[in-house]
């Protein structure tokens, strides 16, 4: 799966099991258009479009036009997260077998269009997304352990002024999902594990037998709270950037696979909503198009992952986790291939506004990256493509995307 040759490394189309596309709803920030082009830009040939949005996507109709959107663009593979619950305080399950019977073929379900904060909710949904699929615990944090509406903890933080979401908050979740999936004999994943506890909480249920996977974003891999002292609003996002030890703690998981893959919650939202002080600001960051160079700057470059490990995390054990069985995989001859092809000698300078994303805030405006996705291809036609197979302009840049 892994082919060195030329100076370049052959991979595996990327799967994502974390995108936010925005659409429907608020097309002004991300669209499925422009965030499918995000997506292949980022060496992405399947992504999985998150349910909150406007309306939440907890029925079939919205799903299959979710689906159908992003076969009519074509540049990766969409595949609708569909809601656990409707109603408003989401009180009641959603219909998930019929979207799961629909066009869509939605695998992967989530509290996120309305918090579970209910455990008896969120066991019957675990028992029902069973023979389904899998079910996300997306809203890994209980809001009543919370003080104030920012979502931070520790000493840097309290020193800013902006303590709120105390790690009890996402591990308390984190340990009452996996019991409940233990009892409910379900499996469910763990979105955006952002602390050191959670490691370990994760590491606690594998040895009870418990099916329970876990993503980590590359944000929390490679930024932490001495960020914050900016007050800068792009740094705000859901769960918070933590302290310097969880991210060394996380980019371990990840090597060892105690959290099994990177998801990139591309979350855009637009400037206004951004670019303002820190409290005023929404969570989230854009993902897609910087996943892969922060992989190989914060795994590749500190010789936590080789290039097989990257294939894994990227690609193999998110498909496996969603049973995307055309997704993944190794190579078979004659078929048509999902394929990312990377040169992991060339940096590029992230510019917000160059970025396909319709959002172009983002942290690592002006950081220059590590490794550069050259081409995609999703079933063999190219969905994106670097400027000239040397790939060096004169400034010493990236090539232009053509
Ligand atoms: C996400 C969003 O904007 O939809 N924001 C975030 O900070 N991660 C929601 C989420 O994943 O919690
Ligand atoms: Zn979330
Ligand atoms: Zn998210």
């Amino acid at each position: 799966e892994v082919v060195e040759g030329g100076g370049n490394i052959l991979l595996p189309g990327f799967v994502d099991l974390h995108t936010h596309l925005r659409e429907p709803g608020r097309e002004d920030t991300e669209t499925v258009e422009s965030g499918s082009r995000a997506a292949a830009r980022g060496g992405y040939t399947a992504v999985f479009a998150m349910a909150n949005t406007a309306p939440v996507a907890d029925n079939a109709t919205i799903t299959d036009h979710v689906w159908r959107l992003g076969r009519e663009v074509g540049l990766v593979d969409v595949h609708p997260v569909g809601a656990v619950t409707v109603g408003l305080a989401g009180e009641q399950l959603a219909e998930m077998g019929m979207m799961a019977d629909g066009a869509a073929k939605v695998k992967l379900f989530s509290d996120d269009g309305k918090c579970v904060h209910d455990p008896v909710i969120m066991k019957r949904a675990l028992e029902y997304s069973k023979g389904l699929g899998v079910l996300i615990s997306q809203h890994s944090e209980d809001p009543r352990l919370t003080v104030g509406s920012v979502a931070h903890d520790g000493p840097t933080a309290a020193r800013l002024g902006l303590a709120g979401w105390p790690r009890a908050a996402e591990e308390s979740i984190v340990a009452r999902d996996a019991l409940l999936a233990r009892d409910a004999g379900a499996r469910v994943h763990i979105a955006h594990a952002s602390t050191a506890g959670t490691v370990e909480l994760l590491r606690w249920a594998r040895t009870q037998g418990i099916e329970v996977t876990a993503e980590v974003t590359p944000h929390h891999l490679l930024l932490d709270d001495s960020r914050l002292e900016t007050y800068d609003g792009v740094n705000r996002v859901n769960p918070p950037l933590r302290e310097e030890s969880d991210k060394l703690a996380l980019r371990a998981a990840l090597a060892e696979g105690v959290i099994d893959c990177v998801a990139t919650d591309h979350a855009p939202h637009a400037s206004q909503e951004k670019c303002c002080e820190f409290s005023q600001a929404r969570p989230g960051m854009l993902g897609l198009e910087t996943a892969l160079s922060i992989v190989v700057e914060t795994m590749v470059n500190a010789d936590l992952l080789d290039w097989r490990g990257v294939a894994r995390v990227m690609s193999e054990r998110p498909a496996q986790i969603v049973g995307l069985d055309d997704q993944g995989r190794p190579i078979e001859v004659g078929e048509p291939a999902n394929l990312t092809i990377v040169d992991p000698e060339q940096a590029w300078t992230v510019k917000g506004e160059e970025l396909a994303s319709r959002s172009d805030n983002t942290p690592y405006d002006s950081m220059t990256l590590p490794g550069t996705v050259l081409t995609t291809l999703l079933r063999g036609r190219v969905t994106a493509q670097r400027d000239g197979l040397s790939n060096v302009t004169p400034n010493g840049g990236a090539g232009e995307w053509l």
